[in-house]
């Protein structure tokens, strides 16, 4: 068992991610915790809620975490996630109560009451959240696993010509988590903009006939719809699950070790993530980047834990 702590800030694709991490029979979703990004902090964690009734998901904690970024403005995404945050299907009122605590308290607690060495952390937000918890309790730091993120980018951005959304909204808390020594595996971009929803994956969905997957094709048919008109693709690429994916079978994509750094002073550049590629890698260099998506293997995880959630 894969045991995760999913913080996120839902979001069509995190909402996708979460359905994942729920459904796979290999992962043990010890917490779920938003973070602003997608929407207010307020939207993301309603939404992170209404994903879990959809899922049936209970006795798993979700805290609501940091309300803005370390130093920069709120920066939302209308344009790709609507105003809800989550635009699209209609969403059940919540039934699951939040945890009292701080997201930030919940992932230290989290991490501290588990073995070394067992608790993977999937930020699929901006690091906000993650950033906070190592600088309040730095022990958590070697006792993470891994830290198994979606965001940056090595070729380009998608807010900037290269910045990648989750990186350039907080760029000192994606600074912070890079720099940290645990074990890090950045699956940006270049990895995220394969695991396209091509017609024949959201009919594969569609077909599936329960609730939670007609939930998900309605979230695909309105991020499609966004993603043509604001970016100009075709078919959505679908970002967060690819991070999930990777917890579960790691084969789902193939990697490269780099040394990974955040841009943050750049005039055109900030919340850049620069891979250094020359070979070979250091022998200290505990970050690596996502390169190639297995994309049937991809979609097949995504179908078999919406036919197992019924
Ligand atoms: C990332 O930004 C958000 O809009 C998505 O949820 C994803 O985490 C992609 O750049
Ligand atoms: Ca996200």
């Amino acid at each position: 068992m894969q045991k995760i702590i999913l913080d996120c800030d839902p979001g069509h694709d995190d909402a996708i991610a979460l359905l994942l991490a729920h459904g796979n029979p290999s992962i043990e979703l010890l917490a779920v915790t938003t973070v602003v990004g997608n929407q207010t902090l307020e939207k993301v964690t309603r939404n992170a809620l209404a994903v879990a009734r959809v899922a049936g998901i209970t006795g798993v904690p979700f805290a609501a975490g940091c309300a803005r970024p370390l130093v920069r403005d709120i920066e939302v995404a209308p344009d790709i996630h609507g105003e809800s945050g989550l635009d699209g299907p209609v969403l059940p009122e919540p039934t699951l109560a939040l945890d009292p605590r701080h997201a930030v308290d919940l992932i230290i607690d989290t991490v501290m009451a588990h073995e070394p060495g067992t608790v993977t952390l999937v930020p699929t937000g901006g690091l906000t959240n993650i950033a906070l918890a190592a600088r309040k309790e730095p022990r958590i730091v070697p006792r993470v696993k891994e830290v198994v993120l979606m965001g940056g980018g090595y070729h380009g951005g998608n807010w900037s010509a290269t910045s990648e959304f989750n990186i350039i909204i907080d760029p000192e808390a994606a600074h912070i988590v890079f720099s940290e020594p645990w074990p890090l595996t950045m699956v940006g971009l270049d990895l995220t903009h394969q695991a396209l929803a091509t017609p024949s994956v959201v009919e594969r969905i569609r077909s599936i006939g329960t609730e939670p997957a007609q939930f998900v094709v309605e979230l695909l048919e309105f991020f499609g719809g966004t993603y043509l008109e604001a970016q100009g693709f075709a078919h959505p690429p679908v970002h967060d699950p690819c991070a999930v994916a990777r917890v579960i079978d790691p084969s789902v994509m193939t990697v490269r070790r780099a040394p990974l750094t955040v841009e943050l002073t750049g005039t055109h550049t900030l919340g850049m993530t620069v891979a250094d590629f020359r070979a070979p890698a250091p022998a200290d260099c505990t970050t690596q980047v996502a390169v190639d998506l297995d994309h049937e293997k991809f979609w097949n995880l995504v179908v078999d834990a919406l036919e197992r959630i019924g």
